[in-house]
């Protein structure tokens, strides 16, 4: 039978069972484990495997060498009804081991115990020795045709649709650390193109800490936990991290991404992502330009605020992997444009004066547009983590004709770095063999065997030139879509370890970045340094990073110095005269809130008609309604899917309040810390707490009906940002339109220029 449709006993239990379960109201949140709802008893007609959910996807069932195979992808997953060992031999039970008498001894004869234990013993491999934690995700990219003209890469032709996977990742923090820490975000997308496989391995951020790969384990070093007490995990708030960027000034551009609002993402969704080096395109012609890759999200980037960030640490670790998965779920599908900012390739490899193999250096867009070249949808969810999210394995070697590497010494040193870490991580060198790594292109690559050699190679002759294969494979050329080095000349020049000099600029565009930002950006920025600082132990430390800001600018410095009790410094070089660059601040304008996430207070008494009519305006705007209720199960006719216990404002992009309900039996201080105490309140204390938050957050909050006696009550009517409306639907206009500039940023005025 085909095993990617449910067998028809499945199909029966879950119509009964989804005839039984509450939720009956679609479209349903997402979120829901599984692809059929559970029955309260433990099935037991044998049936075969229930299919992926319905947004779940999986890499192309192709062969180990890239020819397209007619099976569904469900055929890589288990099969038929019956437990079985490893070998297929169907197993009568599974739950105890071989005993000589039930109370005796577990005899060794017990294969099936000893297969199922020694497996169990080998399934972790090493995570990541960087960007550890990560989530990925399938999807399509259409091209719009733009690059034509400088670029021969086939999937960049006009209307060209190309698989991708995208993961992405935080650096610092081990596989289980939460996914709001403040750190860099990796962008890795595996383009899957007939021309091979390519690879745009980026980040959130355009710039990198050093210039020099070599540098790459001392900045990593630096930045992960201290080797003797193993803390703090996934944090760069400490000593070695701050020791390291202090001395090595260079690291002073990066290090300001990272403590601004870029730091901490509200979600995947709202990054940009940035090739960071330069590149080299070269067309059908054979003429050369050189290229920055950027990638430009729909909705805007957009990002927590630093209490936000820290909460869902704890309320939410998984805070950005759910988020990812519930928007691809509910159809609200993440969308970026790729860009690039094509630059002249001139023997200098400069623009503008900027040296363009400096990864410490961006392009500002206003000197160099970015040219939209086309689009990316991620439209599926993984089916099995490990195997796809786990597995993938980037390499920034991976190349379609018509794109290729400069002299970027740091992208040199990665074009190693990447494979030889996968040959350890993976266990062995056939890893382009896991499914997820399958090129979409016809692999006769003349490799042979090795750990976990999943390819069948014929013939006799894994070399060339022979003649025993037929000669076969052949060489490619222009025709026949080769992949090109460019013959870039190199120049006649002594062996050194050094950099050029243009390179010794650590702070001009560090100084750019900041004059681009606006004044509430700017505070947060100080807040971050003062706050990651003052978590230093050592003032010498301290005192050496107020020295580089001093450079970067004297009033962010004299901020940060006052929050730790220091004087500030005068600067050491000239303050760089630059021109700001709006295009790097992520405030003052529009974007569509698809995919975003309302929570609703409702409590029996509430305007339940008013709520249905929201909660459906709601998925029409293509959002998510969360119902917060005084108790789970339903509200009426209505589906509760947080409760006062088990809701927190740092969940929701916006608040909207149906009624006023009244301290429920379990909002009591003792029983639940957050609460604080019922004290007089008429209000149950913990929706108090929902508004405050949410106000404190600058979330648009609204309130219709009885909802606006709790906004009275929290004391925020008449603030800005905060909507009474005469019904719902009012309400839900009124806080959508604010929720298009992303927060509202009028409640706080900045008190910095
Ligand atoms: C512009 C600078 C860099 C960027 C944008 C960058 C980006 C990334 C990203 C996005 C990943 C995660 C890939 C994934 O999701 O699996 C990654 C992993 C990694 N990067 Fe980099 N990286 C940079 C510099 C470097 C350098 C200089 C080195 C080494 C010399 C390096 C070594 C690694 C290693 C070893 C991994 C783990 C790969 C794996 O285990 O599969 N990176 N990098």
């Amino acid at each position: 039978m085909d095993s990617s449709k449910p067998a028809k006993a499945v199909k029966n239990a879950v119509k009964t069972a989804s005839e039984k379960i509450a939720d009956v109201l679609t479209p349903t949140v997402p979120g829901a484990p599984g692809s059929a709802p559970p029955t309260v008893e433990e099935p037991t007609a044998p049936h075969d495997p229930l299919p992926p959910k319905s947004e779940q996807g999986a890499p192309q069932t192709r062969t180990p060498t890239g020819a397209e195979t007619d099976t569904p992808t469900t055929a890589n997953g288990q099969q038929g009804a019956y437990l079985t060992t490893a070998q297929g031999a169907r197993l009568r039970d599974t739950d105890h081991s071989l005993k000589a008498g039930s109370r005796g001894p577990t005899l060794l004869q017990d294969h099936h115990l000893r297969e199922k234990i020694t497996h169990f013993d080998h399934e972790r491999i090493p995570e990541r020795v960087v960007h550890a934690r990560g989530a990925g995700a399938h999807g399509v990219f259409t091209a719009y045709g733009t690059a034509e003209g400088v670029t021969r890469a086939g999937f960049l032709k006009k209307g060209r649709e190309t698989e991708v996977f995208v993961r992405f990742s935080t650096v610092l923090g081990s596989r289980g650390s939460a996914d709001t820490v403040r750190d860099t975000r990796g962008f890795a997308t595996k383009f899957y193109t007939d021309e091979g496989t390519f690879d745009l391995v980026g980040n959130n951020m355009p710039v990198f800490f050093i210039q020099d790969a070599i540098k790459f384990p001392d900045i990593i070093h630096a930045g992960k936990p201290h080797p003797d007490r193993e803390i703090p995990q996934a944090q760069s708030a400490h000593d070695t991290f701050w020791d390291f960027v202090s001395l090595h000034t260079e690291a002073q551009h990066h290090t300001l991404w990272n403590m601004s609002d870029r730091g901490i993402p509200r979600s995947y969704r709202t990054m940009e992502g940035f090739g960071v080096h330069t590149f080299r395109l070269v067309n059908e012609a054979g003429d050369t330009a050189l290229a920055k890759f950027h990638w430009k999200p729909t909705l805007g980037v957009h990002s927590l605020t630093w209490e936000e960030a820290q909460m869902l640490g704890g309320m939410d670790p998984d805070f950005h992997r759910r988020d990812l998965y519930d928007a691809i779920e509910a159809g609200a599908f993440p969308e970026w444009e790729l860009g690039i900012q094509v630059l002249p390739d001139t023997p200098e490899e400069t623009f503008d004066g900027i040296d363009l193999l400096d990864p410490t250096k961006i392009v500002p867009e206003e000197l160099a547009p970015v040219q939209p070249v086309g689009k990316l949808t991620l439209n599926r969810t993984p089916t099995n983590f490990f195997a796809e999210t786990e597995q993938v394995a980037f390499h920034v070697g991976h190349l379609p004709p018509g794109i290729d590497v400069t002299n970027d010494p740091l992208l040199q040193g990665r074009l190693f770095s990447y494979v030889d870490t996968q040959l350890t991580r993976l266990g062995g060198p056939n890893f382009a063999q896991i499914p997820i790594n399958r090129p979409h292109a016809p692999v006769n690559d003349m490799l042979r065997d090795g750990f976990h050699q999943q390819a069948v190679h014929a013939g006799v002759a894994p070399y060339r030139p022979n003649s025993l294969d037929g000669g076969n494979p052949f060489p490619a050329g222009d025709d026949e879509h080769a992949f090109l080095d460019v013959p870039v000349t190199v120049a006649e020049a002594p062996k050194v370890r050094a950099n050029p000099a243009s390179f010794d600029d650590h702070f001009s565009q560090a100084r750019l970045f900041w004059l681009s930002m606006s004044p509430v950006e700017r505070e947060h920025i100080i807040r971050s340094y003062t706050f990651e600082l003052g978590k230093c132990y050592h003032q010498a430390i301290k005192e050496r990073q107020l020295q580089s800001l001093a450079n970067i600018d004297p009033e962010l410095c004299a901020q940060v110095a006052t929050g730790l009790g220091l004087p500030a410094p005068e600067p050491t070089v000239p303050l760089a005269d630059v021109t700001p660059s709006p295009a790097l601040s992520q405030v003052g304008r529009e974007w569509p809130t698809d995919g975003r996430t309302i929570g609703i207070v409702v409590d029996p008494d509430s305007d339940l008609d008013g709520v249905h009519q929201v909660r459906a305006a709601v998925f029409e705007a293509g959002m998510v309604p969360l119902l917060i209720a005084p108790h789970g199960g339903m509200v009426g006719d209505l589906p509760v899917q947080r409760t006062f216990a088990t809701g927190r404002s740092v969940e929701f992009d916006a608040l909207l309040l149906a009624g006023a309900p009244a301290p429920a039996p379990d909002a009591i201080g003792a029983r639940d810390d957050k609460a604080g105490t019922t004290d007089t309140k008429t209000v149950d204390p913990r929706v108090l707490l929902l508004v405050e938050e949410c106000w404190r957050h600058a979330k648009a909050i609204g309130a219709w009906d009885d909802g606006v006696a709790v906004l009275r009550q929290a004391r925020v009517t008449d603030t800005p940002g905060v909507v009474t409306a005469g019904s719902g639907a009012e309400a839900l206009t009124a806080v959508q339109g604010l929720m298009a500039a992303h927060r509202v940023w009028d409640r706080f005025p900045a008190t910095v220029a």
